[in-house]
């Protein structure tokens, strides 16, 4: 198991927000746990209330394990919860503010973001997007990139959102796996400084694969591109073109709302399938609960629109309650290292959400920055992505909440749809490094191999052992990898969630990393087989194998061993070369942070690659026994290689 030194040095302090928070907070009836535990149907119907369903449904839950069906024969749209429903008393409220790299802002009201909303949906119909259709979005951090998601779910067309920071190569292959007929990108966008020519990518990724129609391009950065006739169509173009009325089609409460890819312990990134009642009803209420979401906050989520986060709390949860979301395009230290907390002194940001990578890093910048500024807006804070050490917990506290605002620590995965572990900032009480407790009406286990429970205070797998609403609800065209991946270590009706976890003698959760091939590199989550099989893509390479190294600020960073083919002699430009070629491969997040070349790798006596013994070279610690090992000698060698290349 790994467990990092910190997180097992439990920091036992315990803090509690105000009295003033919890009186005022949207959930503070510490009863709530036990009213879900009891009656878990009555808990999520009643929950079912805070959406406008066209028809309601008829039925809870059906639990075929592991498939559920969520609000059975209940019609709904997402698009529809998150925009109609809020004009007649919101209507001019901020929905999005959007604040560019090059300090520019723009702000959409809940009007503006719904009659956007609506000619893009009309835009789409007009290409010949249908229900049904799967679209693939390839947009950076603009408000278009909500709203193109709102416009799918507005005319039921499922969307696929490409983190815009993948490769051409990853989007290709998202695109043929979902079988997109149409792509939306734009020119290009800002990067710290640097114009990303998002348009070559996408080109270049259409070129790998057939059947896409069209691409419906955005002016973002007005940069020339290169147009192919009939295939591209400009958004702001075909938006003259078309009324801006377009109503919501009624979807069943089951039918897809969209797909994420995300990485899993195999070389294919998987689909994961979320549904639309469910996951309209999960997001809602941890959004309000957990973000204790007000009508005057103006909330700032640092995720990416390209990842789950960004789905249900850049957009679905903190829209569906009517919220005022910032979205700002670009990184955190540009122009200069107090980007954030100049942005959150500019706009008043109340609600902060963040990664604990982000909160290293701006430890190691300095508190004088964050001093600089005037945070007294803030009145919560959160972190996801990965463990947060006490020690960066504590920081944040101090420094950036000024020892005010609660921390929410959020424990949830692409595949749960919504936040799973996590304090609720007007009940419980708060461990620096601990999610705290399971979401109400969450049931979790830690279970050991055989599943059983394992005895207090003792780490084992995070197990998740009732259905809830947002839950993933397959793999897009890969049945059998959805029951074998989640639901087949214990059984059908036990969620795996390959992470690994104890729950101290307070019934505190304390996360502690993932037990599979799945690495997790400044919150960012890869799979270590899907940068080996991109390595070995590459004609020098004759096998590879990666591992994650410990890094104090961004958690883990990727090491690649490297077994050359004959006569390829070693240089380090060859190292870059191939790091390069991982960044062409999936992008720039995987790009290996040190390559090592190997004679060979370690191997049981049938050839298989002893991980166990690679992790433990990579990370400096025990290796245990490897007598067993058809070469023991390589050990020595990559021990002493992997220390060179730091
Ligand atoms: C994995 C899921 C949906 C959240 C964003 C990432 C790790 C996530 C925490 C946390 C410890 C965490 C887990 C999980 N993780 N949040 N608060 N404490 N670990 O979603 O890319 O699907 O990754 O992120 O390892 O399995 P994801």
């Amino acid at each position: 198991m790994k467990e990092t030194i910190e997180s097992s040095l439990a920091e036992e302090r315990v803090f509690e927000p105000s009295e003033d928070f919890k009186a005022r907070a949207n959930m503070n009836d510490p009863d709530i746990y036990r009213k879900a535990d009891e009656d878990l149907e009555g808990f999520w119907g009643d929950l079912a209330e805070n959406i406008d369903w066209f028809e309601k449904w008829d039925r809870v839950l059906e639990w075929n394990p592991p498939h559920s069906n969520w609000f059975l024969n209940g019609k709904v749209n997402a698009s529809y919860n998150c925009l109609d429903r809020h004009l007649s008393a919101k209507g001019d409220k901020p929905a999005i503010i959007w604040e560019g790299e090059m300090e520019n802002t723009r702000t959409y009201t809940y009007n503006e973001l719904f009659y956007s909303t609506c000619r893009f949906a009309n835009a789409l119909k007009e290409l010949g997007v249908q229900k049904g259709d799967i679209v693939t979005i390839y947009l950076p951090m603009i408000p278009e990139a909500v709203i193109a998601m709102l416009a799918c779910a507005r005319i039921g067309a499922p969307h696929s959102v490409v983190f815009a920071g993948f490769s051409h190569e990853a989007l290709a292959q998202r695109i043929e796996n979902a079988g997109s007929k149409f792509v939306i990108t734009c020119d290009g966008y800002y990067h710290k400084g640097k114009l990303i020519d998002q348009k070559e990518k996408t080109d270049m990724g259409l070129e790998k694969t057939e059947g896409v129609e069209h691409a419906l391009v955005v002016n973002h950065t007005a940069t020339p591109v290169n147009f192919i006739e009939g295939r591209d169509v400009w958004w702001h173009e075909l938006e003259k073109k078309v009324d801006y009325q377009c109503p919501a089609e009624h979807m069943d409460s089951e039918d897809t709302l969209f797909l994420m890819y995300t990485s899993g312990t195999t070389g294919k990134p998987k689909g994961v399938v979320h549904s639309t009642g469910g996951y309209l009803v999960g997001t809602c209420i941890t959004a309000s609960w957990v973000f204790d979401l007000k009508d005057d906050d103006i909330y700032w989520c640092t995720a990416d629109v390209g990842w789950i986060t960004g789905h249900s709390y850049i957009a679905y949860g903190p829209l569906l309650n009517g919220a005022t979301v910032l979205l700002y395009e670009g990184a955190p230290d540009y122009p200069e290292k107090g980007r954030f907390w100049d942005i959150i002194e500019k706009h008043g940001v109340t609600i902060f959400y963040t990664a604990p990578t982000a909160i290293r890093t701006f430890m190691k910048w300095g508190e004088h920055l964050p001093l600089k500024h005037d945070l007294s807006s803030l009145r919560l804070l959160g972190s996801v992505g990965e463990p947060i050490n006490p020690k960066a917990w504590l920081w944040y506290y101090e420094n950036i909440g000024g020892k005010r605002c609660p921390i929410v620590d959020t424990w949830w995965q692409t595949e749960t749809g919504m936040i799973m572990i996590t304090p609720l900032p007007g009940i419980t009480s708060m461990k620096p490094g601990s999610a705290v407790r399971p979401f109400p009406g969450i049931k979790i286990s830690i279970l050991d191999e055989e599943g059983n429970a394992v005895p207090e205070g003792q780490g084992g797998y995070l197990a998740i052992e009732k259905p809830w609403p947002s839950m993933i609800r397959t793999i897009h065209g890969d049945e059998e990898r959805f029951i074998k991946t989640y639901w087949s270590k214990w059984g059908t009706d036990i969620y795996m969630s390959g992470d690994g976890a104890r729950i101290d003698r307070d019934g505190y959760v304390w996360v502690l990393g993932r037990l599979d091939d799945v690495i997790k590199v400044s919150g960012h989550r890869l799979g270590t087989m899907e940068i080996e099989s991109s390595l070995v893509s590459h004609p020098a390479v004759a096998e590879a194998a990666v591992e994650g190294k410990e890094d104090e600020i961004k958690g883990e960073v990727i090491v690649g061993y490297v077994v050359l083919e004959a006569d390829v002699p070693v240089s380090d430009e060859l190292k870059e070369q191939l790091k390069g070629h991982v960044v062409d491969e999936i992008g720039p997040i995987a790009r290996p942070a040190a390559i090592v070349f190997a004679e060979d790798l370690p191997k049981t006596r049938s050839g298989k690659i002893m991980r166990r013994v690679l992790r433990a070279i990579t990370n400096n610690t025990d290796p245990g026994d490897v007598t067993t090992l058809q070469n023991p000698e390589v050990v020595e060698e990559l021990k002493r290689k992997v220390h060179l290349s730091d």
